[in-house]
């Protein structure tokens, strides 16, 4: 017994203490951003019945949400916009006074620090739910372009500081590059949507955003889940076409292609931890099933070693309770 020879990785296991010295990968609030729903109306707070304490709120419950979102130290929410009314070319999205815009503009006034990001897409104004044009049955490329880049320079004007595209068409980040630079947003980064796969993750976000495609569905334009090389040349291209930061969705069935996007991009990362990975976790601890805390520590935790720099999470609330209750 005296000569055997091995390495005894449990030496660094013994205490809370020593685990925390050579723990590798930290989770803060600052890493985090918090998704909102708005809508018209008053007196609004209506639970997204597939998403558990996730709701759409009207403007004047607005300030009340966003000011515990400021309180906890997240430094950043997402707004997404349910409009009352929509068209075949979504154009409540570029709206002086939609939804989107109007929110934009209240939450700048009431919480200056707060960073608002603006989700950019048509699939919530427009009444056949995709997120582009369409003729004969067909999503065209290019002539949604312009009406993206618009709707783009609405939420910049409505004081937006950073712009999120979600469409997935081609040349959209140079289209909405261009479209800032020329009214004079030269300084709004772009967070795009870079890497966002067809995934069944999304549906509890479409009932909460009433985006549902009416025919067919999003293959033509979001990428298929078995693509790991052409995850890098999404990348790529929104890199070339003046991209800030780059998302990757959804989050947990992809850390593979989070890490690879990272090394291959070097740039910051937002993992988007989406709403059918929100929605198995609160249904298994409402049943009882997991330790919903710890689950999301885990889940998060490994998105962040997989090389995310930011995660985009519904939990985000608590997840900073808990960090707190963790020190
Ligand atoms: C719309 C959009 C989607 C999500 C964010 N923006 C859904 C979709 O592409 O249908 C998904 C978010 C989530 O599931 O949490 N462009
Ligand atoms: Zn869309």
């Amino acid at each position: 017994m005296k000569d055997l020879q091995f390495r005894r990785h449990r030496r660094l296991r013994g205490t809370a203490s020593i685990r925390s010295m050579v723990r590798e990968t930290h989770l803060h609030p600052e890493d985090l951003i918090y998704p909102i729903f708005v809508v018209e109306g008053t007196n609004v707070k209506n639970e997204v019945p597939s998403m558990p304490n996730v709701y759409h709120l009207s403007l004047d419950l607005l300030d009340a949400e966003v000011n515990e979102v400021a309180s906890l130290g997240i430094p950043a929410i997402i707004v997404f916009g349910v409009p009352s009314g929509k068209d075949d070319i979504g154009s409540s999205a570029f709206h002086v006074n939609g939804i989107v815009q109007k929110a934009i503009r209240q939450i700048k006034a009431n919480q200056p620090d707060l960073t608002v990001i603006a989700d950019t897409c048509l699939c919530q104004f427009t009444d056949h739910g995709h997120c582009g044009v369409i003729e004969e049955g067909k999503v065209l490329n290019d002539r949604t372009l312009n009406l993206l880049a618009k709707t783009a320079v609405s939420q910049a004007e409505a004081g937006a500081d950073i712009i999120a595209p979600s469409n997935m068409m081609d040349g959209f980040v140079a289209a909405i590059r261009h479209g800032l630079d020329e009214a004079g947003f030269i300084d709004v980064p772009i967070m795009s949507y870079a890497v966002k796969f067809a995934s069944a993750f999304y549906g509890p976000f479409r009932d909460a955003a009433h985006s549902s495609p009416k025919f067919g569905d999003r293959k033509t334009y979001q990428m298929d889940p078995a693509n790991r090389l052409e995850a890098l040349r999404e990348a790529e291209s929104d890199m070339e076409e003046g991209a800030d930061f780059l998302i990757v969705k959804p989050a947990l069935s992809y850390l593979d292609v989070i890490r690879e996007v990272k090394d291959f991009s070097g740039f910051p990362i937002v993992a988007y931890n989406v709403s059918g990975e929100y929605s198995m976790v609160k249904a298994a601890s409402q049943n009882g099933w997991i330790n919903e805390k710890e689950v999301v520590l885990e889940k998060l935790t490994s998105m962040k070693r997989a090389g995310a720099d930011l995660i985009l999470t519904y939990h985000a609330k608590d997840v900073v309770r808990w960090l707190q209750e963790n020190k």
